[in-house]
């Protein structure tokens, strides 16, 4: 499995900028993560989904890892922030394989959030 750079890339000045990859195992695409380039406080610093067909297989914990690497390396952070809805197992369980410990959860115009906070070391 590896990541491949979406050509989406450039900032864009007016508007949050998040750097998306393909989650790709043999020129077939599993998935996408992206993470934030400015904190966000409703979204936090990172997003993922992963296609029904490959679910289950450990492919979002992979790209959680990847992902929590670039912010430690390329945006220097030292945790981050992820939030999934409330409802949301599958994701809060991949945060928690993550090293996610949980902040709480907060009502948002989204709907209830479990805020997580992961310590990049
Ligand atoms: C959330 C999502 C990315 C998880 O992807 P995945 O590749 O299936 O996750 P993994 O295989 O790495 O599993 C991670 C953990 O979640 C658990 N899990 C995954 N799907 C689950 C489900 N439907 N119900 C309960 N637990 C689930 C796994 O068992 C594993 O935990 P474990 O190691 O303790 O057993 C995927 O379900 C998805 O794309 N959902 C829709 C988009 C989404 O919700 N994105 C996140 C927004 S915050």
């Amino acid at each position: 499995m590896r990541s491949q750079l979406h050509p989406a890339t450039q900032p864009c000045p007016d508007r949050p900028h998040w750097a998306p990859r393909w989650i790709v195992e043999d020129g077939r695409i599993l998935g996408a993560f992206a993470l934030r380039h400015n904190y966000d406080d409703l979204f936090g610093w990172i997003g993922y989904g992963v296609r029904p067909s490959a679910r289950r297989r450990g492919v979002a914990t992979w790209a959680l890892g990847q992902v929590l690497k670039e912010a430690r390396d390329a945006l220097g952070l030292d945790r981050a922030l992820v939030i999934c809805a409330k409802d949301n197992i599958a994701s809060a369980r991949t945060i928690e394989r993550c090293g996610g410990v949980l902040e709480g959860v907060r009502a948002t115009r989204l709907g209830p959030q479990r805020r997580y906070w992961i310590h990049l070391t």
